[in-house]
């Protein structure tokens, strides 16, 4: 097998069979004073859980579900930021798979507008610390058509699906190394950088996009991202500034 050559994520491991969310555990785990880079991973979640509260299907051993305790020195207003990283390290890692793959704002991965990554951040912190951050990823790997309810067909995909030849385990160490760099890199000069990269990968930007908010709808162009990794939209009407918390951008 393959040797992990992080020297933060992923030390300890937490492997499980079966849980109900890997985020809860390891948020559990850093409730308890789990240090910087614990993992959790499990074969199988029965209720992994998306963004807005969503359902993340996660079936035994057809996928890599995994959680990372992180206590980071950033400002918790900078956390979006920390999820745009962690889209960007894994896009990296799989387009060296020759996955075409791009990031659809704030954080899904996809390929021909199916979803073959998730991302779900979430963050204990006060007003002026972060006390830990507990950042949940689900790569699609084994997944099939029929594993799939129906009304999710036409929306996801998986490195199975898309005819890519990779180890998981392989994979997950190739994932761990990206996500370290970058998130060094952040420590260390910002994140300025990795919005750039952002931009580069992005498969949002360009579109025509529907932003669905809890109180109001509307479309427009989809032409950047500001410095704190909000979306400018474009609308008939002026600038639109849109924050990941609590909206739905779907290409149109
Ligand atoms: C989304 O699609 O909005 C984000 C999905 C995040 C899924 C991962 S799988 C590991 C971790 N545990 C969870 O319950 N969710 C994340």
């Amino acid at each position: 097998s393959k040797k992990l050559s992080t020297t933060c994520l992923g030390h300890p491991i937490i492997y499980l069979e079966k849980t109900k969310s890997t985020n809860l555990v390891a948020k559990k785990k850093a409730n308890e004073g789990a240090p910087e880079g614990t993992l959790v991973l499990s074969e199988e979640q029965s209720s992994g859980r998306g963004r807005l509260n969503r359902f993340f299907l996660s079936p035994y051993a057809k996928g890599l579900w995994f959680s990372l305790v992180l206590r980071p020195t950033f400002l918790p207003m900078e956390v979006s930021k920390i999820t745009l990283l962690a889209a960007v390290a894994v896009t990296k890692v799989l387009r060296k798979y020759k996955v075409e793959c791009g990031i659809k704002w704030p954080n899904d991965i996809l390929v021909n507008g199916r979803k073959l990554v998730g991302i779900l951040t979430e963050l204990n912190a006060s007003m002026e610390k972060i006390n830990y951050l507990i950042m949940g990823i689900g790569i699609n790997t084994g997944i099939t058509q029929k594993n799939l309810p129906d009304e999710l067909k036409d929306t996801v995909t998986s490195l199975a699906m898309e005819h890519v030849r990779f180890k998981r385990n392989k994979l997950l160490c190739d994932v761990l190394v990206q996500l370290e760099r970058y998130y060094f890199l952040a420590e260390k000069v910002g994140f300025d950088p990795i919005l750039d990269e952002w931009k580069t990968l992005s498969c949002t930007l360009g579109e025509e996009v529907e932003v669905i908010m809890p109180d109001r709808t509307f479309s427009g162009t989809a032409i950047n991202i500001d410095h704190d990794g909000n979306l400018i939209v474009q609308t008939s009407y002026g600038l639109e500034r849109v924050l990941a918390g609590d909206v739905r951008v779907r290409n149109v």
